[in-house]
């Protein structure tokens, strides 16, 4: 294998400058939020939801990491059917070798491997020199492709590297026959317009940099995943690195729900595709809050249970006319049955008896007036009124008017 001959990719990747490569780390990233960690059963469903979702690359572990995720990668890579399975491995021949043993039977194998490149990290983390990371970001890479077609490299806590130190590092994977160059913002350091000038300035300056595809992997700490992973995108990048719900170390990654929908949701600013199915996001959503017992809060992006409820009368009002008022995706493309109003004390008279009738009341309006005056009195003492308490509010009316 040279540096010229990268691995074939599937068409719709070679074809279309736009597509972008989702990454799920879900399972090896993911994994690493302190207490998220899933059985091997746990991990074989969600593995097979992810690749039904249609992400193009599953990471499903750390293969050397332990006997768990040996077997669970191992497995994994036996049985799917449509994305690339990786494995991560750092740059040591022992590690490399395990994460190839597990990924034998995968149809598309990818070995992961890393090296950290900042200042930082060399000195205090690896204690080595610089010059001895370049050498083990050829031998890395270049026994990971004597094993595998699709070789990632990534420089860990590239976004506190140096930039000639990185461009270095990066031209030396390539050179070894890296087919996904990743830039990681290890700590959630980065900001979105220094993110994307990154892989500008990367890509200007790296000979051969056309010949792999720039991967971007984000966490978290600023509350910035999102952002700097869609500025990446826009300075080049092709790959995004993400897990379901955004979890992941610390503050978590990137949530592939949101890269995917603000795409979806924004073409004219953001005109790039993925292959994901966005219907089936809440049904991951769900099974991964499930599996690693975190709850999804209300109020997050996409997938929270609040992502499509609506309190306030005039939102309510607005939606009643139009959905476009207040919602920039249906509910049903992210695999959401319906918009929900949700009855409590902001709610109007406009919501009351559209939810009524809902509920199959046809009221008067002297019975309306009189029961909507007495759910208001309730939504004060409760913090939202059930379909229930609305039954019973309004039985009461009836048997007593
Ligand atoms: O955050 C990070 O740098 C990583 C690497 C192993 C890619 O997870
Ligand atoms: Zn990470």
């Amino acid at each position: 294998m040279t540096e010229t001959n990268p691995a074939p990719q599937p068409a719709s990747r070679q074809d279309d400058a736009n597509r972008v490569v989702i990454f799920d780390t879900t399972l090896r990233d993911g994994e690493q939020s302190p207490g998220a960690s899933m059985t091997f059963e746990e991990k074989l469903e969600v593995a097979d939801l992810l690749d039904a979702l249609g992400v193009d690359v599953i990471e499903a572990g750390f293969p050397i990491a332990s006997e768990g995720d040996f077997e669970s990668v191992t497995e994994i890579a036996k049985r799917l059917k449509n994305a690339s399975v990786a494995g991560l491995a750092r740059a040591s021949d022992k590690d490399i070798d395990r994460c190839a043993e597990a990924l034998r039977a995968a149809r598309r194998p990818r070995i992961h491997t890393f090296i950290s490149t900042s200042p930082v990290h060399m000195k205090y983390k690896l204690q080595m020199e610089p010059a001895r990371v370049l050498e083990l970001v050829a031998s890395s890479v270049t026994r990971a492709r004597n094993h595998v077609a699709e070789v990632e490299w990534s420089a860990e806590d590239g976004t506190r590297t140096e930039l000639d130190f990185l461009c270095r590092a990066v031209e030396i994977a390539i050179k070894a026959g890296a087919t996904t160059i990743n830039i990681p913002d290890t700590v959630g350091y980065s900001t979105p317009a220094e993110y994307e000038e990154l892989f500008r300035t990367v890509r200007e300056r790296v000979p051969n940099s056309d010949k792999a595809i720039f991967s971007v992997h984000c966490h978290d700490d600023l509350g910035l995943a999102v952002a700097n992973s869609l500025a990446g995108v826009r300075g080049g990048a092709r790959q995004i690195e993400c897990t379901i719900n955004g979890i992941g170390e610390r503050a978590g990654n990137a949530a592939l729900e949101e890269v995917v929908m603000a795409m979806r949701t924004r073409p004219d600013v953001l005109p790039y595709h993925t292959g994901v199915d966005a219907k089936l996001l809440t049904r991951a959503s769900k099974l991964v809050s499930a599996v690693t017992s975190f709850p999804v809060q209300y109020n997050k992006a996409i997938v929270g249970r609040n992502a499509f409820a609506h309190e306030s009368g005039i939102h309510q009002d607005g939606m009643l006319k139009n959905a476009h008022t207040y919602e920039i995706m249906t509910p049903e493309s992210v695999g959401v049955t319906k918009t929900s109003l949700v009855m409590g004390k902001h709610s109007g008279r406009h919501a009351f008896r559209e939810k009524l009738k809902e509920l199959g009341y046809d009221l008067g309006e002297n019975a309306l007036e009189d029961a909507f005056r007495r759910f208001k009195d309730l939504a004060d003492r409760k913090k939202v009124v059930y379909d229930e308490d609305l039954a019973a509010l309004v039985d009461d009316e009836i048997v007593t008017a």
